[in-house]
């Protein structure tokens, strides 16, 4: 039986109610006679404070309350690929984010569907002992993900009975397991409590880079798989583009794309593209590697709390299989905006700029619950999930809390420069600012999979950048001219760096994703030109002539050139460089 209590008294997204003694904190209950979904935050006596995740106009105090006795959890199992959430799972439609009439208050549509049947394969015997995370059967549940059935958490016993090869449905029992505790019905869907991190063995250190096809980021600044990355930056500086590049891009297995607090028509843009964007790895559409949750500007506020650890959850659930997920969320300043008003409305003492005292903690255990792990089972698989917040400090301003706490906690940063912008220099990640704690554990894959100059390589050009800072300053007291000959030449050299290696155009075909053999190709060839350039340089060429050599204008499109031919080219650009230097002075 639910057990109900009384509403007391509503203050947007926040509902007291009494006679709730009992309750559990982070208990789901249901608000008022539509029965929105709610969480309770606090708990006083016989008061229960809840933060409601659907619009409460219209409910008044007397409504009732019920209690479930179950935490906030969501759905798991074959069926989530290419889904569109909101905040608590309900599955949404394109055309009602755009029309921005979202979903009925109250509503119970099943996250995933119950009637479709997926092809079970078992994977183990009657009879054997099966304990959490072992696999008991696969699912293809795409072209290219199979969809591991494992043994839930928490379970473990004889394996009594499991279903011959076949279609079943998420609710069909597919196993039985005879726990201490009784025999337990195993269905290929299962449920999780969202704010409780699933379980793994063992964290491992994070020497794989997350690949992204984005240069300043695989070569500067690179982020590992289990990784942790934010990208603050003030309005129209190129976040979402980026986080959206990210998802389109990274090489990982599964995308959790959280729209979180921002523009719908953002996540518009999303739905549009990707069904037709073929993931570079697999030729699948982009779609069905990735899960989105929208939790836009114009939906109710509390649930963009519940957004990031329902698409967190997901995440697990899929590492869990052994897979690589790669998590975005945009943004999170828009998610501690949320806590901030919800904590306002509970009359909580305010910490910095208003914020709870509690964002640190919060930000904390939501970037902590990623990483690359050993995870449960038997076949000790090694699953990862990297994450990236996007973060939107206001005026741009670093120093306000949310950007200062996240940058404490995450091993990448990329800072995002409104006058880069300004200059459509795009990405505008600031080179001089940003840093990656990663690029030191992610070097040997580099050195093996790619090129054994990379480590190298990628301290010449942050040199050349350094030094074109400074150079920078000089240039602004005395002007160009004035500087040595061979000043000159680092000043070229940074430049090509900047305009023709970091600039990037993620609107462009080819450009938009860039192979990092391709990468590391690019950087070889131009810092060779530098090389060269001061050579000359140093026998007497005036570095106006360097400048004017026609191998520039090649040099420059090199990032346009499709992947299928750019080594072709490439080695005739490098001939044709050699060449050009070989004959200037003659
Ligand atoms: N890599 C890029 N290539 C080309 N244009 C970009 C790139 N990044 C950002 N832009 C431009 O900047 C605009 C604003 O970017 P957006 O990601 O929406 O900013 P933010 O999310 O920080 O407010 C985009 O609409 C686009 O015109
Ligand atoms: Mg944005």
């Amino acid at each position: 039986m639910m057990k109900e209590g009384v509403i007391i008294k509503i203050t947007g997204p926040v509902v007291s109610a009494e006679k709730m003694k009992g309750s559990k904190m982070y208990e789901l209950v249901r608000v008022g006679n539509e029965q929105l979904v709610g969480e309770i935050i606090r708990l006083e006596g016989d008061v229960a404070t809840i933060q409601v995740y659907e619009e409460t106009g219209g409910v008044v105090p007397g409504e009732p309350v019920l209690r479930t006795g179950m935490p906030l959890s969501i759905e798991l199992g074959p069926g989530l690929l290419g889904k569109i959430y909101d905040g608590i799972q309900r599955p949404l439609e394109l055309i009602k984010i755009q029309t921005g009439d979202y979903i009925e208050r109250g509503g119970d549509v099943p996250a995933i569907e119950r009637d479709v049947k997926w092809e079970f394969v078992p994977t183990v015997k009657k009879g054997e002992r099966v304990n959490p995370g072992d696999v008991v059967g696969t699912v293809p549940e795409t072209k290219t993900i199979t969809h591991r059935v494992l043994v839930p958490p928490g379970t473990a016993g004889k394996l009594i009975e499991i279903v011959p090869k076949g279609k079943y449905t998420i609710v069909d029992t597919i196993a039985k397991i005879e726990t201490d505790g009784g025999i337990k019905d195993v269905q290929m869907l299962q449920k999780w409590p969202v704010r409780i991190a699933r379980p793994y063995v063992k964290k491992l250190d994070p020497v794989l880079p997350l690949t992204t096809g984005q240069r300043i980021i695989d070569t500067l600044f690179p982020i590992a798989k289990g990784g942790t990355a934010a990208i603050p930056g003030p309005f129209g500086s190129g976040k979402t583009v980026m986080q959206q590049s990210l998802a389109k891009w990274a090489d990982a297995d599964i995308i959790v794309y959280i729209g979180c607090g921002e523009r719908g028509n953002e996540m518009t843009d999303v739905l549009r593209e990707f069904p037709e964007l073929e993931d570079p790895t697999t030729g699948e559409p982009l779609m069905k590697r990735t899960i989105l949750i929208a939790n836009t500007s114009n939906m109710p506020v509390a649930a963009r709390d519940a957004s990031v650890y329902t698409g967190m959850t997901i995440a697990e659930y899929y590492r869990d299989m052994g897979y690589d997920v790669a998590l975005m969320a945009d943004s999170t300043s828009r998610w501690a905006e949320a806590m901030r008003e919800i904590s306002g409305r509970l009359e909580e003492m305010p910490g910095e700029e208003g914020y709870p005292a509690y964002l640190a903690s919060r930000l904390a255990d939501f970037y902590e619950r990623s990483g690359r792990v050993i995870v449960n089972g038997k076949e000790k698989a090694i699953g990862s999930i990297s994450v990236i917040g996007a973060v939107s400090p206001p005026g741009g301003d670093f120093s306000e809390p949310v950007t200062q706490n996240t940058l404490r906690i995450v091993k990448v940063f990329w800072a995002l420069d409104a006058d880069l912008a300004n200059k459509r220099h795009f990405p505008a990640i600031n080179w001089l600012q940003s840093y990656s704690l990663y690029s030191d554990q992610v070097k040997d894959w580099w050195h093996e999979e790619v090129g054994t100059e990379w480590e190298k390589m990628r301290n010449e050009a942050m040199n050349l950048l350094q030094k074109e800072s400074e150079l920078e300053e000089i240039v602004q007291l005395v002007g160009p001219d004035a500087l040595p000959e061979s000043d000159q030449i680092i000043l070229e050299g940074a430049k090509i760096i900047r305009e023709d290696f970091l600039m990037q155009n993620a609107f462009h075909k080819v450009d938009a994703y860039c192979p990092s053999k391709k990468q590391y190709e690019m950087m070889r060839i131009m810092l060779k030109f530098n090389e060269l350039s001061l050579k000359k340089v140093k026998e007497g060429i005036p570095a106006e002539m360097i400048k004017a050599m026609p191998i520039r204008d090649r040099l420059a499109r090199m990032s346009t050139i499709p992947d299928a031919e750019y080594q072709k080219h490439f080695e005739e650009i490098e001939k044709d460089m050699e060449s050009q230097f070989k004959r200037i002075g003659e």
